[in-house]
C-alpha cells in the first residue's frame, strides 16, 4: 500500500498533508486535546480525519512551519498502530503530550513531567523490541523540553516514568471493579517511588522503543493530574492548567525542531 493513499487507521495519507508536509507531530492520547491544539494554536488548521475517533489536523506554527496534531488513543496498542502509520506518511519527530499521575510528593498536580526514559511494562512494546531494549527518549528533545519549560515558567520535572498497560490494576488502584489485585502489583507504587520514578502513564514506553527501532525522534511531556501519594482520583481542578502547560512547552519545542529540520 502506498503511503500516498489514506492509511487504514489514521485515515489520511502523505498526499493529504500539503506542501511542505509536516515531519513533526504532537501526539495526544485524547482526540479532544489533538483538536484543541490545532484549533487554538495552529494557523490555517485543517482537519485530516476523525477515523475511529482519532482526530488529526495539520496547520502551521507561528514561524510558518507545518505541524501535525494527531491522536494516539488510550494505551500502547493503539499508540503503536498510529505511530507506525505516522512514520509511513513521513513524520520523523513525535512529542507525546499526555497526562499522568505523580508518585512523588514533590511532583504536584498542575506541573509537567518530561520523561527522560520509561520503565516499560507494556505488552505492545514486546512485539517491537526485546523487553531489555531501553525505552529512552531522544536526549536532545528532552533537554529542549526542559529548557522551554524553564523559559515559559512552567513547573517541570525531568526523570523516569513508569509506562504501564492499565490505569487501574497496573497503577495499583483499589477503587476499581476488579476485586482482586494481583500479589505482584501490591506495593508496586511504593517500590517505584523508592526507585525515583516520577509518574505513571500509559504510552511513552512503547513510543520510546519504537523511536529507537524505527529511527525517529521521540519525547514525552505529561501534565500531572493525579497525586498518588495522596489519593487515587484525578485532581480535576488541576487538569486544565497541567494540560495547557504541557501543550505550550511541546509547541515551543516543535517550533524549534521544525526550524532545525529546515522544512
Ligand atoms: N494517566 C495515567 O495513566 N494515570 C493517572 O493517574 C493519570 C493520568
Amino acid at each position: 500500500m502506498s503511503a500516498d493513499q489514506p492509511l487504514y487507521h489514521i485515515g489520511f495519507g502523505r498526499r493529504d498533508l500539503g506542501d511542505p508536509p509536516p515531519t513533526v507531530a504532537l501526539l495526544s492520547g485524547d482526540p479532544e486535546r489533538a483538536r484543541h491544539i490545532a484549533e487554538r494554536y495552529l494557523q490555517d488548521a485543517r482537519k485530516l480525519s476523525e477515523n475511529r475517533g482519532l482526530h488529526s489536523s495539520v496547520g502551521r506554527l507561528p514561524n510558518g512551519r507545518p505541524l501535525l496534531s494527531a491522536t494516539s488513543g488510550m494505551g500502547a496498542p493503539s499508540l503503536s498502530i498510529v505511530v507506525n502509520e505516522l512514520v509511513q506518511v513521513g513524520i520523523r519527530t513525535i512529542i507525546r503530550v499526555g497526562t499522568c499521575g505523580s508518585i512523588q510528593s514533590h511532583v504536584r498536580p498542575g506541573s509537567v513531567v518530561i520523561s527522560s526514559a520509561a520503565l516499560c511494562r507494556q505488552g505492545a512494546a514486546n512485539d517491537i523490541a526485546p523487553v531489555e531494549y531501553p525505552a529512552v527518549a531522544d536526549p536532545f528533545l528532552t533537554v529542549a523540553l526542559a529548557q522551554a519549560a524553564r523559559r515559559l515558567g512552567v513547573e517541570h520535572h525531568v526523570g523516569i516514568t513508569a509506562s504501564v498497560d492499565t490505569f487501574y490494576e497496573g497503577q495499583e488502584r483499589a477503587a476499581s471493579a476488579n476485586p482482586h489485585l494481583l500479589r505482584a502489583l501490591r506495593g508496586i507504587t511504593e517500590e517505584y517511588r523508592r526507585l525515583n520514578i516520577l509518574n505513571y502513564e500509559m504510552e511513552s514506553g512503547t513510543l520510546f522503543k519504537m523511536g529507537g527501532v524505527y529511527g525517529f525522534r521521540a519525547a514525552c511531556i505529561c501534565g500531572v493530574i493525579a497525586q498518588r501519594t495522596e489519593g487515587e482520583q484525578v485532581v480535576l481542578e488541576a487538569k486544565a492548567v497541567a494540560v495547557e502547560n504541557a501543550i505550550r512547552v511541546a509547541l515551543a519545542v516543535a517550533e524549534e525542531v521544525a526550524g532545525e529540520e529546515g522544512i
